[in-house]
């Protein structure tokens, strides 16, 4: 029985190709233990006996178990074998929940924070949005580059930075932006931060109260729900069409403080939002003093269409603060983004800054602008820009048996994830998991609605899932899609 439920869990697991069979091991194993399959002080099968009835390797076999041993999923008792640790929590105990044992009580702000919003448990498989296929990053290049500069490091680069970042690295950035932001920007505006969550956050702490509005895209990025959701500024979603954020008179009733958009590929829609749009959302702003937040989070990748600029290239009236991140093009786990805001602010900015988080990582940063300056920054865009427009183009083919009337994409132009819209009756979270038991990771559009009950789709990441496993995966995709759509269409 046990060896069954494994041997499926593996071939779910090895349709992504990428995970090292001991790694499918320990997952399928891991998973049955949190699922409660394998129940609490059960015994398991000895190594030998798995090794047999799993036809792997005793390395393989050894290897998982070791590693379960060491997370303490496992316990061996030598000479009675190997057992489910008693103290395993089961995966509905590990969802967040008011009460965390004797007396650990959640503010309301926590629970709220702390509940999954709509990422999924295991996020690195093919189509996960989201997610750049670091994997490509130059890791020896990389390497060097941090050796030489924690070799020439002096004091300085050691304390925390006032100045709002690494001079250079701020004036690659400010170079970038000019060119092909069309930003018009000093570099004393640019401020590097810990990634776009630390911008937004930034931004809701120095320029909004307690309680003041901010106007959110609805879908939204989740990200940015929980930042502002932190620093206890009232939500207010508004729709989003084909034109990005599309404010109504109703909306005008909820006057903003801040308006956080991502107007070059809205996330996760996809929508491009028209100059029209834009002139409307600045004016908006305008008239109700309000500032703009533009998260330009994946502009790097655009594949066809015209260039778009940025809404701050478009402001006269010094509204808009740009936040920008390392996190697509090289990897999230770098931890670097910038915020540019108006020459009015730059002063405040830089010292509230240095009060809140105590900014570091100097020649963390002083590597980046190495990297920048010798064109790897710019070879590295132009090898994943190729990347990410061969998979996406894989992608489209592969989703085009299921798409007509009923099914639609949206967002593909740009970016690493498009959006397949489906009509308002589809239950889109059940079709999610369905294709997440096929080893497969897509998100529901619904997940991501805040007030919203009509938009239903698919949210598709290219940008992790290789070539072959678009081509091994995109038709099992396609598929799923297809007997939904079918099934509605039959009478019931
Ligand atoms: C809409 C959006 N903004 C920003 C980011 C990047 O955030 P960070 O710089 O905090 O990694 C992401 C990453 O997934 C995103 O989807």
């Amino acid at each position: 029985m046990l060896s069954e439920l494994l041997l499926t869990e593996i071939a779910r697991l090895s349709l992504q190709g990428k995970l090292p069979l001991h790694r499918q091991l320990y997952e399928a194993l891991r998973r049955a233990i949190l699922d409660g399959k394998l129940a609490a002080g059960e015994r398991l099968p000895s190594s030998r006996e798995l090794t047999q009835d799993l036809n792997l390797s005793r390395n393989t076999v050894v290897a998982a178990l070791s590693q379960l041993a060491v997370e303490g999923y496992l316990v061996s008792h030598v000479g009675s074998g190997t057992f489910v640790n008693d103290n395993v929590p089961k995966a509905a105990a590990r969802r967040p929940s008011a009460q965390h044992g004797h007396g650990m009580k959640l503010s309301r702000r926590g629970q709220a924070l702390a509940t999954s919003f709509c990422a999924t448990q295991l996020e690195i498989q093919p189509f996960t949005p989201g997610i750049a296929d670091f994997s490509a990053f130059p890791v020896a290049l990389w390497q060097r580059l941090q050796n030489k500069h924690w070799r020439m490091t002096y004091p300085d680069m050691l304390d925390y930075s006032y100045s709002g970042g690494y001079a250079p690295l701020r004036r690659s950035v400010a170079d970038y932006l000019r060119v092909f932001r069309s930003v018009p920007l000093e570099v004393e505006q640019v401020i590097i931060t810990s990634g776009t969550q630390q911008s937004m956050d930034l931004c809701a702490q120095l320029l909004a109260d307690h309680n003041d509005t901010v106007w959110l895209e609805d879908p939204a990025y989740w990200g940015a729900v929980k930042a502002f959701m932190a620093t206890g500024l009232k939500l207010h979603p508004v729709a989003v069409d084909q034109h990005g954020i599309a404010p109504q008179a109703r909306d005008e009733a909820a006057p903003p403080r801040l308006i956080y958009v991502t107007p070059s590929h809205q996330y996760p829609t996809g929508a491009v939002m028209s100059l029209a749009r834009r002139h409307q959302i600045l004016s908006l702003a305008k008239q109700h003093k309000a500032w703009i937040l533009e998260d330009d989070y994946d502009s790097e990748f655009r594949f066809s269409g015209p260039p778009i600029s940025s809404l701050a290239g478009l402001d006269t009236d010094e509204r808009v603060l740009y936040m920008g991140s390392f996190s697509k093009v090289l990897y999230p786990g770098l931890k670097l983004g910038y915020l540019v805001v108006p020459k009015g602010l730059v002063a405040a900015f830089k010292q509230a800054h240095y009060d809140l988080n105590r900014p570091g990582q100097m020649p963390l940063q002083a590597a980046l602008a190495e990297f920048i300056e010798m064109g790897h920054f710019a070879s590295a865009l132009r090898r994943a820009r190729q990347s990410y427009a061969e998979r996406r183009r894989c992608l489209l083919a592969a989703l085009q048996p299921c798409l007509g009337q009923h099914a639609q994409i949206t967002g593909a132009e740009q970016g690493l994830h498009l959006c397949l819209r489906l009509p308002g009756v589809v239950d889109d979270k059940a079709l999610a998991e369905r294709i997440a038991r096929l080893g497969l990771t897509v998100r529901a559009l619904s997940a991501y609605c805040l007030e919203r009950k009509d938009a239903k789709g698919l949210v598709i990441g290219y940008g992790y899932a290789t070539l072959a496993d678009i081509e091994r995966c995109g038709p099992l995709l396609a598929r799923a899609v297809s007997e939904t759509l079918e099934r509605l269409n039959k009478p019931a």
